[in-house]
């Protein structure tokens, strides 16, 4: 053998020979472990400790950093060998922290895929939220409102404040996050946002129980309707929808269907008169299934109007003015705002007569995905 290949062996010979000086049988097999696995020595050792190793067939970023800085927790096993490993120097601790909470590796997962790590304090600082996983991967899931989400799902009977609430509805993911963007995790009236002239004069423009009009708006293109089509003259729309609604009237009167409007335009002045009556008549809590708060009705807008049949009553379900509606005002624009068995999202009861322009192609969008509008805008427009 060449003297220097003897040399070369020589130096192998003893560094093994340390080697097994300094680390005994056991040392040598845990290292080679690490070499083969990829995980840290001290990861490998917790493996043998716990009885774990055959458990793991792969590596896991996760799990390896958790042992490494001392914060494994033996009962989230699963959980750290199932996340996707995170580059946050808090990444541990916030798993261990959702963990304990009650989340699994696939809610972790999504937590960290779909929100931005600085709100994660807030699920939490939260208690377990059974429908967090799935909400946060919707589309109209809104992070701003993460906070709001949690606490309605897990307090769902705070729609309390809403007589139409049935306590015995639980809703899903889809509902939590369509609910909460409606407002409906606040009081009626609690929302304080209030239209600007440009957002009130917008023929998508939403009023409900959480958005009002201003006292002065007044619609500056007002229009009266035929009056062939109404119960008086003095009955206006915004140009758009009157002329919508004269066409629809008329379209409907070739099939033998008679359609009067019977209050559409109505100023705040006249809505607060309107409201006050229905008050002293019915009392205030029975008024306000039926009757909107001035500045708080669509009529206000110039975009409601409420239809009498050819018998000259309002609209009401058994009336074939009621189905040829249904089926058709979508065409002209026209949906039914208040429908049946969504009273406690619209925040009325079912008004069979009363009709909101939102022109062609919105109507038609809002008619197909059989939501209120309340419902729409929370899904498509917040
Ligand atoms: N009746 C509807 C809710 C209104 O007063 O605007
Ligand atoms: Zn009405």
């Amino acid at each position: 053998m060449h003297k220097s290949k003897k040399k070369y062996l020589f130096i192998i010979t003893i560094i093994i020979f340390i080697s097994i000086i300094f680390l005994n049988y056991n040392n040598i097999f845990l290292y080679l472990k690490s070499i083969t696995t990829g995980y840290n020595i001290k990861t490998i050792k917790v493996f043998n400790d716990n009885n774990i190793e055959k458990q793991i067939t792969r590596y896991s970023e996760t799990l390896d950093e958790a042992i490494k800085q001392d914060k494994f927790n033996p009962k989230f096993l699963d959980i750290y060998y199932n996340i996707n490993y995170q580059d946050l120097d808090n990444f541990i601790d916030l798993v261990n922290n959702l963990a304990t909470i009650g989340y699994n590796a696939s809610d972790i997962n999504a937590i960290f895929a779909n929100i931005n790590p600085s709100n994660i304090n807030i699920i939490i600082n939260n208690t377990y939220d059974t429908y967090l996983g799935e909400y946060i991967k919707l589309d109209y899931f809104n992070e701003e409102k993460l906070d709001r989400y949690i606490k309605f799902s897990n307090n769902q009977e705070k729609l309390n404040y809403s007589i139409f609430f049935d306590n015995n509805t639980t809703f899903n993911a889809l509902d939590i996050v369509t609910l909460v963007n409606a407002n409906l995790d606040k009081e009626y009236y609690s929302n304080d946002l209030i239209l600007t002239d440009e957002e009130s004069n917008k023929t998508d423009a939403i009023v409900n129980k959480y958005y009002q009009l201003e006292e002065d708006f007044e619609p500056n293109n007002l229009t009266t309707i035929d009056s062939k089509y109404a119960r008086n003259d003095s009955q206006l729309l915004q140009k758009e929808a009157t002329e919508a609604f004269n066409q629809m009237c008329s379209d409907a009167k070739l099939e033998n269907i008679s359609l009067y409007s019977g209050s559409a335009y109505r100023s705040y002045k006249y809505q607060n008169t309107l409201y006050n009556n229905y008050i002293k008549k019915d009392g205030l809590t029975a008024a306000e299934t039926y009757s909107a708060r001035p500045g708080y009705s669509e009529h206000q807008l110039g975009l409601a109007v409420d239809i009498m049949n050819g018998n000259w009553s309002y609209v009401s379900k058994e009336d074939i003015e009621y189905s040829w509606l249904l089926a058709n005002s979508y065409k002209y624009g026209f949906i039914l705002r208040y429908p049946e068995n969504k009273e406690y999202i619209t925040g009325y009861m079912f008004e069979p007569w009363h009709y909101r322009y939102l022109g062609k192609e919105l109507a038609s969008k809002v008619y197909n995905s059989g939501l209120t509008y309340d419902e729409y805008v929370a899904r498509n427009l917040n």
